[in-house]
């Protein structure tokens, strides 16, 4: 973390919680935070749990954002949401081009058009990237993740930058317990900032690291000059593990 940049702490539900299930978390994470926590904090529910959360949360100062946005503004897209759907229910952000949303079947091409309808919405966006262990072991890091950030980021106009967030994730440490160590988050993350400064300001751009991010671990990762934060999927999901990640920011 730098000096001029505050640090972000963001939950990925994933596919996880109804909205019941949801607003009992909500309750507990808002007393655990209370009103001044040591970082932006952020949840990402299910879309059927968003309108929930979004009261639950109330005036507290977690911020909630969706985990996708359609590129389009609406029409025929079967099971997609748009941005200003998303708006108009009180989300404030949300994700895109999470990697098992690229897996499943999203192109560069429309996280780029995510992003672009995310921002023209007035939604803050948290681009993901990330390569798999192939990529990393046949030493083209650099390259993989330089390029999505670069295909993305096409989309992006000099003035977005103040609504955009980059998240870091690695394919292969997310869900399976083997996190990126604070040097390779680090390395990387450098390399984000590196790339996004090409059409943004990058001094001020907010960077995260993601994949396998626990209560034990999240200090050493954001305490890397260019990790402004942490992504986490898993041990967001229990609001005593993701405030004490939240914690670790202080
Ligand atoms: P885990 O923290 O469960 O590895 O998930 C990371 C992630 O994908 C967050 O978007």
């Amino acid at each position: 973390m730098s000096d001029g940049r505050r640090p972000l702490v963001a939950g990925n539900w994933k596919m996880n919680k109804t909205a019941a299930e949801a607003r009992e978390f909500c309750t507990a994470l808002a007393s655990l935070l209370g009103p001044d926590p040591p970082a932006d904090v952020v949840v990402c529910p299910p879309f059927t749990a968003l309108e929930a959360v979004v009261v639950a949360l109330g005036s507290s100062p977690i911020a909630v954002y969706a985990q996708a946005v359609h590129g389009a503004a609406g029409g025929p897209h079967t099971g997609e949401i748009s941005a200003d759907m998303l708006r108009a229910t009180g989300v404030v952000g949300t994700l895109v081009g999470h990697s098992e949303r690229r897996a499943a079947r999203e192109t560069d091409e429309q996280v780029a058009q995510s992003l672009r309808a995310g921002l023209d919405a007035g939604l803050m966006v948290v681009l993901c990237c990330g390569e798999s262990l192939g990529t990393r072991r046949g030493g083209g890091t650099e390259r993989w993740v330089a390029a999505q950030v670069a295909s993305a980021l096409a989309a992006v106009h000099p003035g977005d930058g103040d609504r955009l967030v980059i998240a870091y994730e690695p394919i292969w440490a997310i869900g399976t317990g083997e996190t990126a160590s604070p040097a390779e988050a680090q390395e990387a993350c450098a390399i984000v900032r590196a790339v996004a400064s090409e059409r943004v300001d990058g001094a001020a751009l907010r960077v995260l690291y993601g994949g396998s991010v626990t209560p034990a671990n999240a200090a050493a990762l954001m305490a890397q000059p260019d990790v402004d934060g942490v992504l986490v999927g898993g041990a967001s999901l229990e609001p005593g593990s993701f405030a004490r990640i939240v914690a670790a920011a202080g």
